[in-house]
C-alpha cells in the first residue's frame, strides 16, 4: 500500500523536496512538521518525535495491533502479507485470547466483590474511601477472594488452559510439589487497567489485611500489558485532556477514581512507578500541558522530579499542584471537594518557578553561600534538558532570576554532564563523527543507520565493509542488523521490505528518527555527495579502528606480568572506567 495514499486520508500532504509535510496528526501545531519518506514508507515528526512505518501509523491511527495494521492494509489493497508475517510479529491470536482471558477475569472478579462472603472487607474499604456504587461499576472494581484456585478453576472450567493464564499473568505455576497452577490475586481488591479502547489488560490488586505484602500487586508484563507504558484511567480521562490540552498525572487508583467522581476527570495514573520515556509520549499525543499533583512530603517531590525531566524532553510543559502534607487526593477531595480540588490544580506553578522554592526553602539565599547553592541546583537541572531551545529559555530565566549574566549561566552548565554537553562534542561542525571521545558512540549507530536509509545505493558496500559489531547496542543497531543481514542472506530483500517488516514500534521509529535526523543533515551541507562519501568511509574506518583496539587489549601479554602488574592493571582499568562513566 502506498503510504502517502494512506497518509492522505489523515493529513493534507503537501509535496516538498523529496518529502511529503502535514500538520502532526499526533499533536497540536501551526506548522507543519510532519514529514514522509514515501521511498522508504517511513514517517517521522520534527515536533514530537513520533516516527515509524506504516503499519505503526495506522496502529496509533487506529488504535490496532500491528497484526490487525497488517491485515486492514492487506484486505484493502490485496498486498500479500505472508512475507511480513512470522518476522516476530506478536501472534495477533495469542493477544485475542489474552484479552478475552482478561475480560473473564474482570467479570469474575466484579461478581466476587457483589456476592462472595470475603467480598465484605473489599465492600467496607470502598464504602470507606467513598467510592460509590455507581463508580465501582464504572471502573469495574472486584474482589479476588481468597484460596488458592477460584479464578482458576472458574477459568478452566470454560476451556482455558492453565498455560495461556499464566502467560496472562492471572495464575502462577506451582514452584514445588509437582505440576499445576494457583491464582495470582488472592483476598485483595481488584482495578481492572485498561487499555486506550477501555479493555481491561491487567490488573492493580490492594491487599486488604494490613499483614498482606505487598499493599499493591501489579499484573506482570505481557504482550497486552507494561508498567512502564500504561496508566490507569487513560481510556476515561481521554476525551477531557484532549479538550482541556492538559492531563493531571496522579499516584494512586482510589485517587483517579475519587477524582472522576468529583468531575475532575482529566486525571489518570502512573502504575506505582516513575514516569517512563514512552509515558511523556502517550501523553504528547494527547496535550501539550501536564499537571503532576504531589504529596508535599520529600518523597513524594523526589519521584516526581524524576518524573519531571522525562516529560520536559518530550517537550510538554510541566506544572506543579501542592496538597497539603500527608493528603492523597483522594482524601483531599473527600475533605474539601472537587472544586477546592480544581483550585488547587489552577494555582500550580511552572516547573521551574516550583524547583526555585524548593531550592530557597533549603537554603538561606540571604547569603552568598545559600545562594551559590541554589544556583547550582538550578544549573543541574537546565544540563538535565535534551532541548537546546528549551535550555536556553530555562538558562535566561535563571540568569534573570539570579541577577547574573546568561554567560556565567552557560559557563557552568558545560562543566556539568549531561546532554548539553554531550551533544555539544558528539559531532564535528562538518558533521563528521569525532573520531574520540565516547560521546560520539551514542549517536553512531543512528547517523550510520541514518545515512544508509538514506543512499540505499551505500547497503551493499555497507554488508561488506562495515563492522556492525562494534556500534554500541539499541534499537538502530537492530535495524542496521536486520538491514544488512537480510541482504547478506542474499534474500534479495528491499530496504523497504526490510522496514515494514519492523512490527516493534521501538524499532521502526528508530528508523524513521534516524532517517529524518539524515535529512535535515544533508539539508545544512553543500557537497551532499561528497560529503556523504567521506562519512561513510569515516564510519567504516572507525569501526575497524575500534575492532582492531578491542583485538589488542585482548591479546595483550597478561600472561606475562606479574601479581603486583596485574593488580595495577586492574586498577588502571577501573580509573578509566570511572573517568569514561563521569565523562558522560
Ligand atoms: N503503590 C504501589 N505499591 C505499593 C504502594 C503503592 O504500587 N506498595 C501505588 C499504587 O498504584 C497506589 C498508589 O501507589 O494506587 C498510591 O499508594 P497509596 O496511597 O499507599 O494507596 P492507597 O490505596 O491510597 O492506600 P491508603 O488507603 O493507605 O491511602
Ligand atoms: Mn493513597
Amino acid at each position: 500500500m502506498d503510504f502517502v495514499r494512506l497518509a492522505a486520508r489523515y493529513c493534507q500532504l503537501k509535496k516538498r523536496g523529496k518529502n511529503y509535510w502535514a500538520l502532526c496528526p499526533f499533536h497540536k501545531e501551526k506548522t507543519p512538521s510532519f514529514s514522509i519518506d514515501a521511498e522508504n514508507g517511513l514517517y517521522h515528526c520534527f515536533g514530537c518525535k513520533e516516527g515509524g512505518n506504516v503499519f505503526s501509523f495506522l496502529q496509533k491511527m487506529e488504535g490496532v495491533s500491528f497484526g490487525e495494521a497488517v491485515r486492514l492494509l492487506a484486505a484493502e489493497a490485496g498486498i500479500d502479507v505472508t512475507s511480513y508475517e512470522g518476522r516476530g510479529a506478536p501472534d495477533e491470536d495469542e493477544r485475542v485470547s489474552l484479552r478475552e482471558a482478561h475480560e473473564l477475569a474482570t467479570t469474575f472478579y466484579q461478581k466476587c466483590l457483589e456476592k462472595a462472603r470475603g467480598g465484605t472487607r473489599a465492600r467496607e474499604y470502598l464504602k470507606g474511601r467513598q467510592i460509590s456504587a455507581e463508580s465501582v461499576e464504572l471502573w469495574r472494581l472486584g474482589y479476588a477472594p481468597e484460596g488458592w484456585d477460584h479464578f482458576l478453576n472458574c477459568a478452566t472450567g470454560r476451556g482455558y488452559n492453565a498455560d495461556l493464564l499464566e502467560r496472562a499473568g492471572l495464575v502462577l505455576a506451582r514452584q514445588s510439589g509437582g505440576p499445576g497452577h494457583y491464582d495470582r490475586f488472592r483476598n485483595r481488591l481488584i482495578f481492572p487497567i485498561a487499555d486506550t479502547a477501555g479493555r481491561p489488560i491487567g490488573f492493580g490488586a490492594r491487599a486488604l489485611s494490613p499483614d498482606d505484602e505487598p499493599k499493591y500487586l501489579n499484573s506482570p508484563d505481557t504482550p497486552l500489558f507494561s508498567k512502564g507504558s500504561c496508566f490507569f484511567g487513560l481510556d476515561r480521562a481521554k476525551p477531557a485532556v484532549r479538550s482541556g490540552d492538559t492531563a493531571v498525572v496522579l499516584e494512586g487508583y482510589t485517587d483517579v477514581i475519587m477524582a472522576h467522581q468529583a468531575g475532575v476527570t482529566e486525571t489518570l495514573a502512573v502504575l506505582g512507578t516513575a514516569l517512563t520515556e514512552q509515558h511523556a509520549r502517550t501523553l504528547r499525543r494527547l496535550c501539550s500541558r501536564v499537571i503532576l499533583v504531589f504529596d508535599a512530603d520529600e518523597a513524594g517531590q523526589k519521584s516526581a522530579a524524576r518524573s519531571v525531566e522525562v516529560l520536559l524532553n518530550e517537550e510538554l510543559e510541566v506544572r506543579v499542584a501542592e496538597l497539603p502534607a500527608g493528603l492523597d487526593p483522594c482524601d483531599y477531595i473527600l475533605q474539601h471537594g472537587g472544586e477546592k480540588f480544581r483550585e488547587r490544580l489552577e494555582e500550580s506553578l511552572g516547573f521551574f518557578e516550583f524547583r526555585m522554592g524548593l531550592a530557597r526553602g533549603r537554603h538561606d539565599t540571604g547569603t552568598v553561600q545559600g545562594k551559590t547553592a541554589a544556583f547550582r541546583e538550578m544549573v543541574e537541572l537546565a544540563a538535565g534538558l535534551r532541548d537546546a531551545a528549551q535550555r536556553e529559555m530555562v538558562v535566561q530565566w535563571i540568569a534573570d532570576e539570579f541577577r547574573v549574566s546568561p554567560g556565567s549561566v552557560w559557563q557552568h552548565l558545560q562543566r556539568l554532564p549531561g546532554p548539553a554537553r554531550a551533544r555539544a562534542t558528539s559531532t564535528a561542525p562538518d558533521g563528521r563523527p569525532e573520531r574520540t571521545g565516547l560521546t560520539a558512540d551514542d549517536s553512531l549507530p543512528g547517523e550510520v543507520l541514518g545515512l544508509l536509509l538514506a543512499h540505499p545505493d551505500y547497503v551493499p558496500e555497507a554488508v561488506d565493509r562495515l563492522d556492525t559489531e562494534m556500534l554500541r547496542d539499541g534499537p538502530e543497531k537492530t535495524v542496521l542488523e536486520r538491514l544488512l543481514g537480510d541482504l547478506d542472506q542474499g534474500s534479495g530483500a528491499e530496504t523497504r521490505d526490510v522496514l515494514n517488516s519492523l512490527a516493534e514500534p521501538a524499532l521502526a521509529s528508530a528508523a524513521s528518527r534516524a532517517l529524518a535526523e539524515e535529512r535535515s543533515r544533508e539539508t545544512r551541507v553543500s557537497d551532499a555527495d561528497e560529503n556523504t562519501r567521506e562519512r561513510f568511509e569515516g564510519y567504516v574506518e572507525y569501526l575497524k579502528a575500534k575492532r582492531d583496539a578491542a583485538a589488542a587489549e585482548l591479546s595483550a601479554p597478561v600472561e606475562m606480568l606479574d601479581d603486583r602488574a596485574l593488580k595495577a592493571r586492574e586498577k588502571e582499568l577501573r580509573d578509566r572506567d570511572r573517568q569514561s562513566s563521569q565523562g558522560r
